[in-house]
């Protein structure tokens, strides 16, 4: 193979794989835009069965299984956000600011303390004492949730 036949078959190669991350990510936003709606409202849900347990609404074992989502749903907040997906959420209510891919170390660091704070309230609730829980779950909506959202949501509609 000449130098020349080789460079053009090189080309071609890098063509392809461009091509094929340019489809993907056109294929992706739509489905992550979904799902990370899906996963932000699961979250407001399972904060909700552990508010429920410590106003006597709810029993332990369904705060157990929603804290144990929230420390699954709050790791995996960053594949959510791939570079690219800057688009509202589908209902139009909320969208995603530029500062997360413009200070992403900062938005994994929202991600991080929110994920430990779910951690320290899934075994609050697994301890079961009330006091314990409210402090945990107070910590994870306003530090955790809500710092995060201060910093990287806007709300589109009233
Ligand atoms: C690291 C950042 C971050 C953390 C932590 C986080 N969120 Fe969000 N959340 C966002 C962003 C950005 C949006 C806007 C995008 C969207 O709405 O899909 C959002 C949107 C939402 C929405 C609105 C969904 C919609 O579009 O209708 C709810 C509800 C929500 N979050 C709940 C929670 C709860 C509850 C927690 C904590 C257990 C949490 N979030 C933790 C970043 C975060």
């Amino acid at each position: 193979m000449t130098p020349s036949m080789m460079g053009r078959l090189v080309s071609v190669c890098l063509a392809a794989v461009v091509a094929a991350a340019g489809a993907a990510a056109a294929v992706d936003v739509t489905a992550v835009v979904k799902e990370r709606q899906a996963t932000m409202k699961q979250q407001a849900k399972d904060m909700g069965a552990i508010k429920a347990f410590l106003d006597g609404k709810g029993d332990q074992a369904t705060a157990q299984t929603a804290a144990t989502g929230l420390t699954q749903t709050t790791a995996k907040i960053p594949d959510l956000f791939p570079p690219g997906s800057d688009k509202p959420s589908p209902s139009g209510e909320f969208a995603p600011k530029a500062a997360i891919w413009t200070d992403w170390n900062k938005f994994l660091d929202a991600q991080k303390a929110a994920h430990s704070k779910a951690e320290a309230l899934l075994a609050a609730v697994k301890g079961g004492d009330k006091a314990a829980i409210q402090t945990a779950f107070a910590d994870l909506g306003k530090n955790g949730c809500g710092n995060c959202h201060t910093n990287f949501r806007q709300k589109l509609k009233p």
